[in-house]
């Protein structure tokens, strides 16, 4: 079988990497960069740390418009399809680079074969919102990573070539965490951190606060991004942030308060495990990372009014809040009693690679 992937940004690189390497064993894949994410943080270093082969094609778009970043990738996938015929396409997530490559293939009438289908936070306003549910509507085989996915998708009548194949960030978690437990477990980072402004200081393991901010519905409404800011420079720990280029961007200029904050560069997935599983509790708008800390049993509180990933929030292990100063403060700082109850394997068994495989292989088959 001959494939295209579609991958653009930070997060379809972290999903694409077993998906290739089990997907190569038997069958063709071309590999299509998109060039949504290029710094070498947002994007290289995830192909040098997880092994990821080398895109066959990189259109390099870059930054934009939501119409001007869509339509420059539409017309490059579209040309890529016309020449290299493949016998289907996948696209992985809700990002721009999703929607493209769905609707170039679509258009065509290539299959398309969405993984992390049927997602929904049930807010339009999202971009990431309109791009799955665009995705899941004209997708063939729509690889769901829960149970409550595949309901979602009943919901809204889609229920042919809809397979249960579990998360595969699951699969890359359980594939690396190791490798950065080896890489990293000495500690060293901790005492030896960069900050941006060039000052070195110390942090101690599970005495910290992992946070990450990069949401447009968080960063793009300068009160809320005040805000966030300001609750974490009041919190009772230190907060290690590695700024997304988007909000470092839009913080440029404003007062905010780094009191209490270490902001670092972007971090490598590797490290990124390190820091998760050793962090006191995740702090974030990352779809993600709200899972990454489940697996790796870190509490999470979640700065946002919805979660697509439900099942994260079961005995608190992830908690919501509203961008408000005190709200975010009382979240963070609450009673971490999920620590006492066990996780139910509502992720699947970390095998979602191969089962995505055998269902496009299968032709979404396997439940019907
Ligand atoms: C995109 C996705 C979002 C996903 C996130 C993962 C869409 C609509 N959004 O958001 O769903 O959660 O990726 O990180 O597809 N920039 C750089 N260097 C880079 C990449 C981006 O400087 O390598 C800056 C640019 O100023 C750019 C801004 O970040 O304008 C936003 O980048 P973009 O890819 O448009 O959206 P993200 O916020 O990254
Ligand atoms: N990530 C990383 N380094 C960072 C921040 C995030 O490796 O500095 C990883 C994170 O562990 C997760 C993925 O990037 O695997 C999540 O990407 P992001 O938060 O950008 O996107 P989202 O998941 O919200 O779409």
């Amino acid at each position: 079988m001959k494939l295209i992937t579609i991958i653009g940004a930070r997060p379809q690189f972290i999903k694409a990497a077993p998906f290739s390497e089990e997907f190569r064993k038997k069958n063709i894949e071309i590999l299509v960069h998109t060039g949504q994410h290029y710094d070498a943080n947002m994007s290289d270093i995830f192909f040098d740390e997880l092994g990821i082969p080398k895109p066959d094609y990189n259109l390099g778009v870059g930054s934009g418009s939501h119409g001007k970043q869509t339509a420059c990738m539409l017309e490059g996938i579209e040309e890529i399809i016309l020449k290299e015929k493949p016998d289907g396409l996948l696209v992985y997530g809700d990002t721009n680079s999703t929607l493209a490559g769905a609707l170039a293939a679509s258009k065509l009438h290539i299959p398309v074969y969405h993984v992390e289908a049927g997602l929904r936070s049930y807010n339009k306003l999202m971009p990431e919102e309109q791009n799955r549910i665009l995705t899941d509507h004209i997708s063939d085989i729509l690889l769901c990573p829960t149970e409550t996915a595949v309901s979602n998708l009943k919901k809204e009548g889609v229920v042919s070539g809809v397979v249960n194949t579990g998360d595969i960030m699951y699969d890359t978690v359980l594939r690396n965490i190791e490798i950065a437990n080896q890489k990293y477990g000495n500690g060293v980072w901790f005492d030896e951190i960069v900050r941006e402004n060039g000052e070195i200081i110390k942090l101690r393991e599970n005495e910290y606060y992992l946070a990450t901010v990069h949401r447009a519905e968080n960063t793009d409404n300068q009160e809320k991004l005040l805000n966030i800011f300001k609750a974490f420079s009041d919190l009772d720990k230190p907060v290690l942030l590695p700024l997304h280029p988007r909000t470092k961007k839009l913080i440029e200029g404003l007062e905010v308060d780094l009191k209490n904050i270490i902001i670092v560069k972007p971090v490598g997935y590797l490290l990124m495990l390190y820091l998760i599983s050793n962090a006191y509790m995740v702090v974030t708008d990352s779809g993600g990372l709200q899972k990454e800390a489940y697996f790796l049993k870190t509490p999470c509180t979640t700065l946002r009014d919805q979660t697509e990933w439900v099942e994260t929030l079961e005995n608190c292990w992830n908690v919501l809040s509203q961008i408000d100063v005190e709200e975010i403060k009382t979240k963070v700082q609450r009673e971490l009693t999920c620590i006492k109850y066990p996780q139910p394997k509502s992720f699947g068994e970390g095998n979602a690679a191969l089962k995505i495989c055998e269902a496009i292989i299968d032709g979404g088959k396997i439940n019907e």
